[in-house]
């Protein structure tokens, strides 16, 4: 039995090109077995830089702390390691693969998942007989999670966000982990507060998915999304640090008066006028 928390002590992180402005100034934060936890804050806070420095993104370097993965530490692992241990980024701005089936896409992707973080080379992922997943398993399981997120089954033959709609860039980044089963989910939302279908889609996703053996780090500058999924504790990233930490209410009074009282109260200068700091999402139009 290992213990399945996140446990993030002291993480300091600087951009690889020049490792001595650290952009994360020290960062505590726990994530336990099926608590979903928001991380908010202004633009330029490092919420991003976070997401990529737990999934191990070679742009920036760990200059200090630790972040331990059911009890490993994972910032020694590179980053397929850490998905094959159950961890999963979900990209703001997913890249196209032309050429590459979504299914096929997916499924070399499982099969990686399966074959564990050492490759026991007793399981052959591509092989049905030695631990891999059948052509019709792997059928059988897609049509359930793209029923499951109301997909269309003509998705799993396109091209990996080749011509994709934002909204269906979503629901592959959604359809990713519903097949992969992550235990450590990671959403960075940054700016898609300005979409409301996304919104929605990502909830829904989510929601759909949200079980006792999956815990969900889930970022995003606007609290609207924390309207759809409601968070067990949410924090305040600022210029690198966690300045708050509370319970859902938080998020909403940052919505009513934005980042600058909870600036103010940490000690820093925060222009109250700047649209950086408001937490309140721009009124959008629903498309369709
Ligand atoms: N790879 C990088 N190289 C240099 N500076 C970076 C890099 N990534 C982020 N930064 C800087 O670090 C700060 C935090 O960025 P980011 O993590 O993207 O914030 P957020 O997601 O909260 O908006 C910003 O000032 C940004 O310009
Ligand atoms: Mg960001």
């Amino acid at each position: 039995m290992t213990d399945q928390h996140l446990q993030i002590r002291d993480l300091r992180v600087a951009p690889a090109a020049d490792p001595t402005s650290e952009i994360l100034q020290g960062i505590d934060l726990t994530v336990g077995k099926g608590e979903v936890h928001a991380i908010m804050g202004p633009n330029g806070s490092g919420k991003t830089t976070l997401a990529y420095a737990l999934m191990g993104h070679p742009a920036y370097v760990v200059t200090g702390g630790e972040v331990l993965w059911k009890d490993v530490n994972v910032l020694e692992l590179s980053p397929d390691k850490r998905a094959r241990m159950g961890m999963f980024l979900a990209f703001q701005y997913p890249t196209a693969i032309p050429g590459l089936s979504v299914a096929s896409f997916i499924r070399t992707a499982l099969n990686a998942r399966r074959a564990g973080v050492d490759r026991n080379p007793e399981i052959d992922p591509t092989d049905p007989m030695r631990g891999g997943i059948s052509m019709m398993e792997f059928r059988k399981l897609m049509r359930a999670k793209m029923a499951l997120l109301r997909m269309d089954e003509s998705f799993a033959t396109r091209y990996v966000n080749e011509g994709f709609s934002g909204g269906e860039k979503k629901r592959l980044e959604m359809l990713q982990m519903a097949v992969l089963e992550p235990e450590m989910a990671i959403l960075d939302e940054t700016d898609s507060g300005l979409d409301i279908d996304a919104l929605r889609i990502v909830a829904e996703g989510v929601n759909a998915m949200l079980n006792p053996n999956m815990g969900v780090l889930l970022i995003t500058h606007y609290q609207r999304l924390l309207n759809y999924i409601v968070p067990d504790q949410v924090h305040v990233l600022a210029r690198g640090r966690i300045i708050k930490s509370g319970g859902r209410d938080l998020a909403l009074d940052l919505e009513e008066q934005g980042y600058a009282p909870v600036l103010k109260e940490a000690g820093y200068d925060a222009d109250e006028t700047d649209a950086a700091y408001t937490a309140r999402a721009p009124e959008t139009v629903p498309a369709g």
